[in-house]
C-alpha cells in the first residue's frame, strides 16, 4: 500500500455535501465550486452521483471537461482526478464512466454495503453476495477505468474480518483505492484505529500501489478525529467536504484535516496539497451557493475561530500573539488587514487587493465590481476584506438570474401596518410592481415579491448576520426554501427521494434589501433547477421568459 508522506485530499462537497438536504447546488454553481477546489489543491473531486438524473451525469461530465483537463497555463499534474459514484451495478457504472471518461484523470467510485445490519435490511444479500457482486462491479468498471475506488459502505459497523476478504476481492478485480467509510459516524478515534490498521496488515493482496482512504461522518462530532486516526494508521486518502457538509451532521471536513496536520505537523509529518489561503474564500462560496451557513464557533472558518473578545484573552493576544492563537489568521485566508480601500480608491487598487484575495476578474467582471464597490464606499467609510468577499460573492456567485431586484421601498414601525413595494426586472426586462402588508418589513417584502414570482414555497429557514461590525456593517441574509410542488433527487446510499431545498443569498447595507435578494436568489435558483435553466420550461411552468 502507498505510504509515503503525502495525504491525498478528496474533496466530495459536490457529492456527499451536495446530497444533504438544503445544499442543492446548480449546475453552474457546482462547476464554479469544482474550479475553485482545483484552485485550491484538492487531489480528487468527487464531482457528483450521475445515475441520480440526467441533470447530475451532465454537471458531473461538465466538471470532467472543464476542470478535469489542463487549461495551456497549468501544469499538468495538478489536474485534479474527477470521480463519479456509482452504485454496484452496471448501469450506474456505465452512467458514471459516461461523466467522467472526458477527464484527464478519470475515477470510477462503486460502493457496496458491508455491515450485518445493511446486507439484511438494505441490500437483502448474504455476505457471499456480497463478495461477489463486489469482485463483479469492480472488475466491471476497471473494464472503463484504470483508476477504480472501492467503498464497503458502513465499514464502521462492518466485521473486520469479512472487510478483509471482501477488500482482497476488490484488490483482485482490479480497485486501487479503498475507501473505508465510517457511514453513520459510529466509531470511536480508537476503534477507528485499530480498523485502518486491521485492514492495511490484513487484506490479502495489499501492496504499495494501493491507496487507503477514510472517510467519516459526524454524528458523534468524532468525524475529523477519525479521520486523523486513520491517517496516523496508514491511509493516505482522506475524504472531506467544504464546512463539513453532508448527510445529517455532515462528514469530515476538510479545512479542520488540513490545518490539523498542518498545525501539527511534528505529530504527523504528513503533507497534502492544499493552499491553505485559499480556505476562508472557499469556505464562503460553498456557504454562498448552498444557503448553508457556518456556525460562528466552527473551527477554522467560523466567524469567531479568529476573534479574540474576552478581556483576559486580548490582554494576552496584545502581549504576544501565540498566547491564544495556534494558527495565524492569514495562514487560512483569514485577512486582518482593516482599512482596505475607500471612497477615493481606483479601479486598479480594487483589482489589485481582489487579486490579492483570490479573485481574478475579467475586464467586465471588474467594471461590476467597480460599480458595485463605488456604491457601497458612498455608504460605508471603510471596505474592508470582508465587505469585498461579501460584495463579490453577492455578485458573482450567484446562479443564472431569472428574476432581480430593481428597486424596493419599505415602511415599518409602530405606526401601522409593515407594507412593502418592490420592484422587479423579469428575464425579458419587463418590469414588475408589487406591494404588499405583512407581519413586519420582511414578511411584507416577501409577500410582494411572492405576488410578482408565482412560485408556491416555504420558507424554512432566515439568517441574518453583519459582516463586519459598525453601525454601517454590511449585513448578510441566507435564506432556504422548499418548493410545494416538490421537486425531488434521489439518495444514492438510501435510495430514498427527498425534497430539493434551496439557498439563497443576499448582501447590503440595509438588511430588508439584503433579505429581499436572498430570497429572489434562492427562487431563481428553484426556477433555474425545477426547469433545468430550459426556456421552454420557465416559460410553461413559471409563465416567464429567460433573457
Ligand atoms: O458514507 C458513505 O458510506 C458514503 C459512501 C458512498 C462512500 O458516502
Ligand atoms: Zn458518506
Amino acid at each position: 500500500m502507498t505510504n509515503h508522506n503525502y495525504v491525498k485530499i478528496f474533496d466530495t462537497t459536490l457529492r456527499d455535501g451536495e446530497q444533504s438536504p438544503g445544499a442543492t447546488m446548480t449546475s453552474a454553481e457546482k462547476l464554479e465550486v469544482a474550479h475553485n477546489l482545483a484552485r485550491l489543491g484538492v487531489d480528487i473531486i468527487e464531482a457528483g452521483f450521475p445515475a441520480a438524473s440526467p441533470d447530475d451525469l451532465e454537471a458531473v461530465r461538465q466538471i470532467a471537461v472543464e476542470v478535469g483537463n489542463p487549461t495551456s497555463s497549468q501544469n499538468e499534474a495538478k489536474v485534479p482526478v474527477i470521480a463519479g459514484l456509482a452504485r454496484a451495478n452496471k448501469s450506474d457504472i456505465d452512467k458514471a464512466w459516461e461523466a467522467v471518461q472526458h477527464a484527464k484523470h478519470p475515477r470510477i467510485h462503486t460502493f457496496l454495503a458491508t455491515s450485518p445490519i445493511h446486507m439484511k435490511h438494505k441490500l437483502k444479500m448474504d455476505p457471499e453476495e456480497v463478495v461477489q457482486r463486489v469482485s463483479e462491479m469492480v472488475a466491471y468498471a476497471k473494464s472503463f477505468c484504470d483508476d477504480v475506488e472501492f467503498s464497503p459502505e458502513d465499514a464502521g459497523r462492518s466485521d473486520p474480518e469479512f472487510l478483509y476478504v471482501v477488500l482482497g476481492e476488490a484488490i483482485k478485480s482490479g480497485a486501487t483505492t479503498l475507501n473505508i467509510p465510517d457511514t453513520v459516524g459510529y466509531t470511536t478515534p480508537d476503534e477507528f484505529y485499530k480498523l485502518i490498521d486491521g485492514i492495511i496488515k490484513n487484506t490479502p493482496g495489499m501492496h504499495e500501489g494501493i491507496t487507503v482512504s477514510v472517510h467519516c461522518h459526524d454524528d458523534l462530532g468524532m468525524a475529523t478525529a477519525n479521520t486523523l486516526a486513520g491517517i496516523r494508521a496508514g491511509a493516505r486518502q482522506a475524504e472531506v467536504t467544504i464546512n463539513g457538509i453532508g448527510e445529517r451532521a455532515g462528514n469530515t471536513s476538510l479545512e479542520e484535516v488540513v490545518m490539523a496536520l498542518k498545525t501539527r505537523h511534528p505529530v504527523f509529518n504528513l503533507e497534502t496539497g492544499i493552499d491553505t489561503k485559499q480556505i476562508s474564500r472557499m469556505s464562503k462560496l460553498v456557504s454562498n451557493y448552498t444557503g448553508m451557513v457556518v456556525q460562528p464557533n466552527k473551527a477554522i472558518v467560523g466567524a469567531n475561530a479568529f476573534a479574540h473578545e474576552a478581556g483576559i484573552h486580548q490582554d494576552g493576544m496584545l502581549k504576544h500573539q501565540t498566547t491564544y492563537e495556534i494558527m495565524r489568521p492569514e495562514d487560512v485566508g483569514v485577512n486582518q488587514t482593516k482599512l482596505v480601500l475607500g471612497k477615493h480608491s481606483g479601479r486598479h487598487a480594487l483589482r489589485n487587493r481582489l487579486a490579492e484575495m483570490g479573485h481574478s476578474l475579467d475586464e467586465v467582471e471588474l467594471d461590476k465590481a467597480f460599480a458595485r464597490f463605488k456604491e457601497l464606499a458612498d455608504r460605508k467609510k471603510v471596505i474592508t476584506d470582508l465587505d469585498l468577499e461579501a460584495l463579490i460573492a453577492d455578485e458573482f456567485y450567484k446562479p443564472r438570474d431569472v428574476y432581480t431586484l430593481h428597486g424596493m421601498q419599505v415602511t415599518c414601525g409602530t405606526m401601522g401596518m409593515p407594507t412593502a413595494t418592490v420592484r422587479l426586472r423579469g428575464p425579458d426586462g419587463t418590469i414588475y410592481t408589487q406591494a404588499a402588508i405583512g407581519t413586519g418589513p420582511v414578511d411584507a417584502t416577501y409577500k410582494a415579491i411572492d405576488g410578482v414570482v408565482k412560485v408556491r414555497c416555504k420558507l424554512l429557514e432566515f439568517n441574518v448576520h453583519a459582516v463586519t461590525e459598525g453601525i454601517d456593517a454590511l449585513g448578510e441574509v441566507s435564506v432556504r426554501i422548499q418548493s410545494e410542488n416538490g421537486h425531488t433527487s434521489m439518495d444514492p446510499q438510501s435510495e430514498m427521494e427527498y425534497v430539493r431545498v434551496y439557498g439563497g443569498h443576499g448582501a447590503d447595507t440595509d438588511i430588508i434589501v439584503a433579505s429581499a435578494k436572498a430570497y429572489i436568489n434562492a427562487l431563481n435558483k428553484l426556477i433555474i433547477a425545477q426547469t433545468e435553466g430550459s426556456e421552454e420550461k420557465v416559460k410553461n411552468d413559471f409563465g416567464v421568459m429567460l433573457g
